[in-house]
């Protein structure tokens, strides 16, 4: 008799027919850094999530890593003297003074098997908010974002970073930074690229962590529309061509179709970035009496590297033992 529930009596026998729990050298933290000391400041609507310098980040992430073996952390500067240190050319995304350029060696140093990602953006740093430099109609200009970008992403893996994510959804970013780290003899620097990064509504706890709202319009001429598949698809196959080490979805719940397309497309590593508001949802959820925190986060955690991918960005990544080992 064909029993197909006789593959699920035990939690030995689902154990041996399932996927296993994803390791945690595969979840990348995402970590918001601002200059100064003893700075520990709580992310609005995003329990266990914080506002660091570097002082307070190295007392948090040795714990981490200590009860995890988390692979990597993905680092996001934030302004903290927005009228002085932002303006329209994003100068501070290249600064000396820059916490993440500042960061990098410092944590190299602490922790060396950590892979140290950072972020590539101008965001956090331009005076109007917008991930480009703007030409006179208020429209990103793809070619003079680019110079910007590469600076940043020079001056990153100058200090020290094993991998750049440029995430500014500027056409060719992946090129110029590529020939930018190449001609300056980085040639090891990995680039992870925001390959498909859609205009959605599930940043917003990201921006207000990072200051990086903007100030007049949104961001739907340059992040991706979520209805339209191909050409999310063919976004990441183009960074692909372009050089990208490892390509990205971006939210990553709403587009887990794009994820095992985009994974049957390319032989690339594969990346996808469980959001701020993904993560705010399973929290809020569970504070309201919707379900079990832990259980809901291991179901999400799940899905997404059921649809195929290799590396997980995400806010658990910090609480990975309390999900998966308790
Ligand atoms: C910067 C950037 C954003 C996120 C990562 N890099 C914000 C945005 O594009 O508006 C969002 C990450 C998150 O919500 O957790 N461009």
């Amino acid at each position: 008799m064909n029993r197909l529930s006789r593959l699920r009596q035990s939690k030995a026998i689902l154990n041996m027919t399932g996927m296993g729990v994803p390791s945690a050298n595969k979840f990348i933290w995402p970590i918001f850094l601002v200059n100064g000391k003893g700075v520990k400041t709580q992310i609005p609507n995003m329990p266990n999530q914080f506002r660091y310098s570097i002082d307070t980040l190295m007392i948090d992430l040795d714990q981490v890593l200590k009860r995890s073996n988390i692979g990597g952390v993905i680092l996001f500067g934030v302004c903290d003297d927005p009228v002085n240190q932002k303006n329209g050319n994003a100068d501070f995304s290249y600064s000396e003074e820059n916490p993440v350029v500042k960061a990098i060696p410092l944590l190299k140093k602490a922790f060396p098997s950590l892979l140290i990602c950072c972020d590539v953006c101008i965001c956090s740093y331009s005076s109007h908010g917008h991930c480009g430099i703007l030409d006179e109609n208020g429209r990103v200009d793809h070619d003079v974002s680019n110079v910007v970008l590469s600076k940043s992403a020079l001056s990153y893996a100058a200090a020290g970073a094993d991998c750049v994510a440029p995430s500014a959804m500027v056409d060719g970013q992946v090129r110029e930074i590529r020939t930018t780290l190449d001609s300056n003899k980085l040639f090891n620097t990995i680039i992870m690229s925001y390959s498909t990064k859609f205009a959605s509504s599930f940043y917003s706890p990201f921006r207000t962590a990072s200051d990086c709202a903007p100030s007049f319009g949104d961001r739907s001429t340059y992040q991706l529309p979520y209805n339209n598949a191909n050409a999310a698809i063919l976004e990441s196959i183009t960074d692909e061509k372009e050089g990208a080490d490892i390509l990205m979805v971006k939210p990553s719940l709403c587009y887990l179709d794009i994820l095992s397309k985009i994974r049957a497309a390319s032989s690339r590593p594969l990346a996808a970035y469980n959001v701020s508001g993904e993560y705010a949802m399973l929290c809020a959820a569970a504070q309201n009496g919707c379900g079990d925190l832990k259980k809901m986060a291991r179901e999400t955690i799940l899905s997404v590297f059921r649809a195929g991918t290799d590396i997980f960005i995400s806010y658990w990544a910090n609480q990975y033992a309390e999900i998966f080992e308790s």
